[in-house]
């Protein structure tokens, strides 16, 4: 159990997807191995069934005109399906700073994108599933890329698993403030999409500059353009 507030509940969801249960002013968190760097107070034996209990965590939410959702919850019928089985990538949807990248992708006209740290490969999917195309979705972690593949088969949308960076009109990258800033210089894109960091922070890189800001629960998102 670990000991915290609403900030940690915020960062406690951003890294277990799997679940993060609040329990007598503590925190306990659903991972497969022992949470390292975390000031362990008590780990309590593990009840019956606690391989599913995770799954009471997912829920399915409508963001606009899509909804993102677990494939053991049948989608509502009227928006768009991204179904997404997290697996042990992030991005189940229901993460403020994915929500966020979700409503500004309704917004943008749909063209050529790129996905930069795809996770589960939610924001690919929907992108796919909004018209974008081509996308292609790219993420320094293995795991993430296998998931990527396999949620986008299981929803037949169009995403390219690359191997390296590629040129899009559009990138949608929900990472870290320092990754975001490292990453900005090195796209081949005209506009972005950018999140992964908090409210009073702005991520800042030569010749970007900023459209467009959406908050929601303390974390932000903003749109960029590249005007060299
Ligand atoms: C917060 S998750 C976002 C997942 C999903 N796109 C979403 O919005 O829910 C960030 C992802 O970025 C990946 N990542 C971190 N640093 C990266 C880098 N330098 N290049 C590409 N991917 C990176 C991580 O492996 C992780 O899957």
């Amino acid at each position: 159990m670990i000991v915290g507030g609403e900030a940690e509940l915020a960062l406690l969801l951003h890294l277990f997807p799997e679940g993060v249960e609040e329990l007598d002013g503590a925190f306990a968190v659903y991972a497969e191995e022992p949470p390292i760097g975390f000031d362990m107070i008590e780990a309590e034996d593990v009840r019956e069934g606690w391989e599913d209990a995770w799954k009471d965590f997912h829920h399915g939410v409508a963001i606009g005109r899509l909804w993102v959702g677990p494939p053991w919850e049948p989608p509502p019928a009227g928006l768009v399906p991204v179904v997404i089985d997290p697996g042990r990538a992030f991005g189940t949807g229901a993460h403020p700073t994915t929500r966020l990248c979700l409503e500004l992708l309704q917004e943008a006209e749909p063209t050529s994108l790129v996905d930069v740290g795809s996770g589960s490969g939610v924001l690919s999917i929907a992108a796919a599933k909004l018209g974008f195309a081509p996308v292609g979705a790219f993420d320094l972690d293995e795991v993430a890329m296998e998931t990527t593949a396999a949620n986008a088969e299981a929803n037949g949308a169009g995403v390219n698993v690359l191997d390296e960076l590629r040129p899009a009109a559009l990138a949608v990258m929900n990472i870290a403030l320092d990754v975001v800033e490292g990453l900005l210089p090195k796209l081949r894109v005209e506009r972005a999409i950018v999140s992964g960091y908090l409210e009073r922070d702005d991520p800042r890189a030569a010749g970007w500059q900023r459209l467009d800001r959406r908050v929601l629960d303390g974390w932000a998102a903003d749109v960029l353009e590249f005007r060299p």
